[in-house]
């Protein structure tokens, strides 16, 4: 957490129903006399007993958002989802056209959504376009060359590999590295961040060469504007696509164990 919150409840509001106390996950608040009390501020500041209270009696100090109300339980179609995620491929080449600011933000918005451990909230973005994309890449591209004839030693793959000017963007408008201390908070945010991605009709490459880049390259590290303890964990290139694959590719079945 960046910021000091503080977990209110409305006392003349509250009716005691104890749905707060029941779902918080801290053992955070007790019911006595009829009354919701929070026994300290120093939670995971979840927010569950703002969602759950049916009287609106429960606020938190410090946020921007505003709770929105929900009307309908989520309904997302399985069968579409699936479709979806079956249908997704790895975009690497990209159309001449620029992703709208907005589309861009609403891509943000999804991994800020995402959940992370312990109510973490330790992702941030750095939005790579135009110079600033330049000089990442090239950052990149010139480790990366340093580095291929050692690879090519030992790597039939390496072997085969040209690192060209945009051999990490793809000529892609817009770079979003996703970082985080926690490889798996990041990663989760990623996830939505592509989801959405795709839902606004761009396409996504994930480039974990680009994230290998930024672990050995302190001008990359500077440029990215990393403090001590953050890395890139994820690094989409995003940009809508110059091809549309017609069938979707076989994978591996799920190798499952149930003990
Ligand atoms: C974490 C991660 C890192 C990846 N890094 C690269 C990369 O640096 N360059 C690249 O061309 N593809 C990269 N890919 C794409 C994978 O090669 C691709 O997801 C895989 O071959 C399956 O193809 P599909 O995504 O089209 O289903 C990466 C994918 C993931 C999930
Ligand atoms: S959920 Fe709301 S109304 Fe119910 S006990 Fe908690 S604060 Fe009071
Ligand atoms: S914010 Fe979460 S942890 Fe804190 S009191 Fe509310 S439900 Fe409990």
């Amino acid at each position: 957490m960046r910021f000091e919150h503080a977990v209110l409840i409305d006392a003349e509001a509250c009716i005691g129903c104890g749905l707060c106390r029941d779902d918080c996950p801290a053992g955070n608040i007790v019911v006595e006399d009829g009354k919701a009390r929070v026994l300290a501020q120093d939670c995971i500041m979840c927010g569950h007993c703002v969602a759950i209270c049916p009287r609106a009696a429960v606020s938190m100090t410090g946020f921007d958002d505003e709770p929105q109300k929900i009307e309908e339980p989520m309904a997302l179609d399985e069968n579409a989802l699936l479709v979806a995620l079956r249908s997704r491929r790895s975009i690497r080449r990209f159309a001449d056209r620029a992703v709208e600011p907005a589309v861009v933000e609403r891509v943000i918005e999804a991994g800020r959504l995402a959940p992370t451990g312990s109510n973490a909230q330790d992702v941030s973005y750095v939005v790579l376009q135009g110079a600033g994309k330049d000089e990442a890449e090239a950052y990149a591209v010139r480790l990366f060359r340093r580095v291929l004839p050692l690879a090519k030693l030992v790597s039939s793959l390496a072997r085969r590999v040209d690192v060209g000017d945009r051999f990490f963007f793809k000529g892609a408008p817009v770079a979003l590295a996703v970082v985080a201390k926690d490889e798996v908070d990041g990663a989760l945010a990623a996830a939505n961040m592509a989801l959405m991605a795709e839902a606004c009709g761009l396409g996504v490459l994930y480039s974990g060469f680009f994230v290998t880049a930024t672990r050995f390259s302190f001008s990359l590290r500077r440029l990215l504007g990393l403090r001590r303890g953050q890395r890139v964990v994820a690094l989409l290139v995003i940009g809508y696509p110059a091809v549309r694959y017609r069938r979707s590719a076989p994978k591996e079945p799920a190798y499952v164990r149930r003990p």
